[in-house]
């Protein structure tokens, strides 16, 4: 049997033939279609990866807004705030529902609104970002100083979209500088007096007090009577002028603006004093000083105290000293030291300025040698 001899089967063999290249062709496609599926797969995966990526990374910077510290906010190409952290929230007092969708020009005082909205031309115009210092406005009106960094939002063509701002508070900062500024001020104020008050005492007070001594020794050689009463006239000028450089002297150790307490006050200046001493002198305070003692007393105290202990430090050659201030139906500040002691004093001025202080408040000063050597120093005046 051959197929010339069955026209039927090679027509059948011929039709096989032909089915199975149309299979063969379909099973291509197939393939090319599943490599086209498997691809598009792989695209979408990738496209999937980004998106969470993306998602993951918004959160986190919407994380990082939600609790930053500082304002946050984001304003439209037009002006309007559009986002709005708690940091905003917190600082200008407008929750977020309030101010989103209202202009930027809510928070900027009259005065600020030029600066700022240059600011927002400027990079509206093709700037990256720009700083704008200066006072913003709080939702109850009060005044905030704060430092602000306004950048420019772009979309992928470079068209602006909008602007995000950071605002920091400076208000504590500016509060210390200028405590700062005021306190180098002040002490610098501070040295200068204490330079002009010890120059006065030791210099000027100590030469008027001189000539005033060598002008009674005149007097008392002169014979002409009228000659004699005109040197003793000069003589109490020069104590006048006395009395008035130790007023000059104290007015000038009392501090502009003291409002440290004063057994704060009496402990610094134990410690200042050290530097002199070349020791801390022992310091008890004993008593409710602090409300019982009026200021002007205490000016006083702290002037004989000051006193007493530059003493201790230039003619005692002591190794210790201490400090006892007591406060009762009297105040009594006692200075003692351990040194040569007293003897009978070529002059006073010092001590004479710490009598009169004590009589000038109705109370009493004594100064005594103790037993085992050194000088006990006692001042006393009545609290009423
Ligand atoms: N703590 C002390 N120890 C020893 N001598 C003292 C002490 N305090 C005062 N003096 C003596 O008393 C004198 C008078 O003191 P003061 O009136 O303060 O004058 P100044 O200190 O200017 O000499 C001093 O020159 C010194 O000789
Ligand atoms: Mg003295």
């Amino acid at each position: 049997m051959t197929r010339a001899n069955h026209p039927r089967l090679a027509e059948l063999l011929a039709a096989l033939a032909r089915r199975e290249a149309e299979l063969e062709s379909d099973r291509r496609t197939i393939a090319a279609l599943q490599a086209q599926l498997e691809e598009t797969d792989r695209g979408l995966a990738a496209l999937y990866a980004d998106l969470e990526q993306a998602r993951r990374s918004e959160a986190r910077l919407a994380a990082i807004v939600r609790s930053s510290d500082d304002a946050m906010f984001a304003i439209g190409p037009e002006g309007r705030v559009e986002t709005w952290n708690p940091g905003a929230e917190r600082l200008f007092g407008h929750a977020a529902a309030e101010i989103v969708n209202r202009p930027v020009d809510v928070l900027l005082p009259a005065e600020a609104r030029g600066r700022f909205g240059a600011l927002l031309d400027r990079l509206r115009r093709g700037g990256r970002a720009g700083h704008f210092d200066g006072r913003l406005r709080r939702r109850d009106g009060s005044p905030v100083d704060v430092a602000v960094t306004v950048s420019a939002m772009r979309g992928p063509d470079g068209a602006l979209t909008g602007f995000s701002a950071v605002a920091r508070d400076l208000t504590e900062r500016l509060r210390m500088e200028a405590e700062l500024a005021a306190a180098r001020a002040e002490r610098e104020v501070l040295a200068d007096r204490e330079r002009i008050a010890r120059d006065l005492h030791d210099m000027v007070v100590q030469r008027v007090f001189a000539a005033g001594l060598a002008l009674q020794a005149t007097a008392g050689m002169v014979r002409d009577p009228r000659v004699a009463a005109r040197l003793h006239d000069v003589i109490a000028e020069l104590d006048a002028t006395i009395r008035e450089l130790r007023v000059a002297i104290f007015d000038l150790h009392t501090a502009p603006r003291e409002t440290a307490s004063l057994r704060a006050r009496i402990l610094r200046l134990a410690a200042d004093a050290a530097d002199h001493l070349g020791y801390a002198p022992d310091v008890t305070v004993d008593g409710p000083i602090d409300s019982t003692v009026p200021e002007r007393v205490a000016a006083h105290l702290l002037a004989v105290l000051r006193e007493a202990l530059a003493n201790v430090a230039r003619h005692a050659a002591a190794t210790a000293a201490s400090v006892t201030v007591t406060a009762g139906e009297t105040l009594t500040l006692e200075v003692a030291d351990n040194g040569r002691g007293i003897g009978r004093p070529a002059r006073s001025s010092g001590l004479t300025n710490m009598r009169e202080r004590a009589e000038a408040l109705g109370g009493s000063f004594t100064v005594t040698g103790r037993p085992g050597g050194g000088t006990r120093l006692e001042w006393r005046v009545p609290l009423s």
